[in-house]
């Protein structure tokens, strides 16, 4: 049995599509009938989730993105304006390639920017964050902030999503807004303030510190 949740009148979704509870689906979306999708999501005007794609819970897609056949999205996602995800590397109209679909994992927590693209194949890591306009070709380690094209890593974000300065005499990575440490272990970043499989507390929910505040508190540090 399908949950309750909001879908427009203008969106379409096919039967027997699974949408969990408390999810949104605005203007012009189009949800296919073997996409599995979970509570408390948000699909902003116009997106499109093809069959046996698989969405988890809390994961919010702005306008304009098309969520293709190999994908599968953890909960807690962040999918920009006009991000673009895709299931072939090698598209050639004469050739058809239903049968060979690349898999594209987006791990729980993390953010695709606007415009961004992401060729398919690739994992990209726990609250990772690709920037506005990257292209992203190959796995993004945990927490990693990729930028430009072709997306490189520059750095980390945290899990709140502010810039992490990098280890002084401690040795640890720090949010200078949350006041939470991070530590690096052969190259994979973990919170060791927060237990990374559950949700936020609720009080951190709601941001209250802008991007310039956060930048100040970064460079005072
Ligand atoms: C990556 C991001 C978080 C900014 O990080 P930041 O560390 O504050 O970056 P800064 O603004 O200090 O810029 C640092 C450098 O990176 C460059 N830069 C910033 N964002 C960039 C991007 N998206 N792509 C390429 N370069 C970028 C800046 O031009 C600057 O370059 P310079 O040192 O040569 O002058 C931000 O630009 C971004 O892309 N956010 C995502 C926004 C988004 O997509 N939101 C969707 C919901 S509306």
């Amino acid at each position: 049995m399908t949950a309750p949740y909001f879908a427009h009148p203008t969106a379409v979704v096919d039967a027997p599509a699974q949408v969990g509870a408390g999810t949104k689906i605005w203007h012009f979306c189009h949800v296919s009938a073997k996409a599995k999708i979970g509570a408390r999501c948000i699909f902003g005007q116009n997106c499109f989730v093809a069959d046996d794609v698989s969405i988890g819970d809390n994961v919010k897609v702005q306008n304009n993105v098309s969520i293709y056949t190999g994908t599968v999205i953890e909960d807690d996602v962040f999918l920009g304006p006009s991000c673009v995800l895709t299931n072939v590397s090698n598209p050639r109209a004469q050739v058809l390639r239903h049968s060979l679909y690349e898999r594209t994992l987006l791990r729980r927590g993390c953010s695709i920017g606007a415009n961004a693209t992401v060729v398919c194949g690739v994992t990209v890591g726990r609250y990772a964050f690709i920037a506005a306009g990257a292209v992203v070709t190959k796995d993004v380690p945990d927490y990693a902030l990729v930028m430009g094209v072709p997306g490189k890593q520059v750095g980390y974000m945290s899990r709140h999503g502010y810039r992490l300065t990098p280890p002084g005499k401690d040795g640890l990575w720090h949010d200078s807004v949350g006041g939470y440490r991070y530590k690096e272990n052969n190259g994979v970043l973990s919170c060791l303030d927060l237990d990374e499989e559950k949700p936020l507390p609720a009080t951190e929910t709601q941001g209250s510190v802008s991007w310039e505040e956060a930048r100040a508190l970064r460079n005072r540090r």
